[in-house]
């Protein structure tokens, strides 16, 4: 029996066939460890980042070819902002803006449907315009990304509820809250990976995760790998999802 090898060398084609099989339709990222990647290598923190971001774009890509149809990341909570020093932040800010610029001019991610999330208010005039160009391309759209930026799933929460009082609610319901998130009308995800060997969820997706299976990586962000991703589907596929029912 052969296994069809996918790139660089992976199991693809079963992979493949686990995400469908398995019903995966949403997945979502906690990039942590960048920091620390550095750190091991006597490097500065923006370094981790730098790296971070090239695994972020090779692994939606993966995500992507393997038939995920909805992946988030989380890329700057509100915390991130308010409490790391400004040299982090602007080197973050420049990755993200390089990132938006090559989306915009490349025909690669022309079936790429990116949208943000989070508040974006407080984030620099110049990054806020690009947001709106890429959010507002068109076309034919097959897989979606969701980028998490200055995003916390509380502020989610309260802002979503505010919108719905704002529109005259005096009482609001699940189903209402749901649609009037940033995620709007996305699935919530199916599984939610973190890396950098933390187990907690740090205000990610409070409100989405609530029935979201939690996948805990010891490795760093900017050393996972299409490997990495394939054994956390497979874990994915073993697991048995109740929904509260029996
Ligand atoms: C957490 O690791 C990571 C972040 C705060 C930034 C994540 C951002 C990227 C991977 C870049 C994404 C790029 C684009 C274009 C969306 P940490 O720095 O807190 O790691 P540590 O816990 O080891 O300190």
């Amino acid at each position: 029996m052969f296994l069809k090898l996918g790139k660089k060398g992976s199991a693809a084609g079963s992979v493949t066939e686990l995400v469908r099989s398995s019903g995966l339709r949403h997945i979502a990222f906690i990039m942590d460890g960048n920091g620390r990647w550095a750190k091991k290598r006597g490097l500065p923190r923006e370094a981790g980042h730098k790296e971070g971001s090239a695994v972020f774009k090779k692994l939606i890509e993966y995500c992507g070819e393997i038939g995920i149809k909805t992946v988030t990341v989380y890329a700057l909570s509100t915390e991130n902002l308010k409490n790391r020093p400004k040299k982090e932040i602007d080197a973050l800010m420049k990755l993200f803006e390089a990132y938006f610029r090559d989306c915009t001019n490349s025909t690669k991610a022309k079936d790429l449907e990116i949208r943000f999330i989070g508040n974006r208010e407080p984030l620099p005039d110049s990054i806020r315009s690009m947001m709106t160009e890429l959010e507002a391309r068109t076309g034919e759209k097959t897989k979606r990304l969701n980028i998490a930026i200055n995003y916390g799933g509380r502020d989610e929460i309260v802002r979503s509820v505010n919108k719905l009082i704002s529109a005259g609610a005096k009482c609001v319901t699940e189903d209402d809250i749901t649609a009037s998130l940033d995620t709007g009308e996305c699935v919530p995800p199916d599984i939610i990976v973190r890396t950098g060997g933390e187990s907690r969820i740090s205000n990610f997706l409070l409100w989405q995760s609530a029935y979201s299976e939690l996948y805990f990586s010891e490795k760093y962000w900017p050393d996972f790998t299409e490997k990495d991703v394939d054994e956390a589907v497979r874990w994915f596929a073993g697991r048995s999802r109740r929904f509260g029912g029996i």
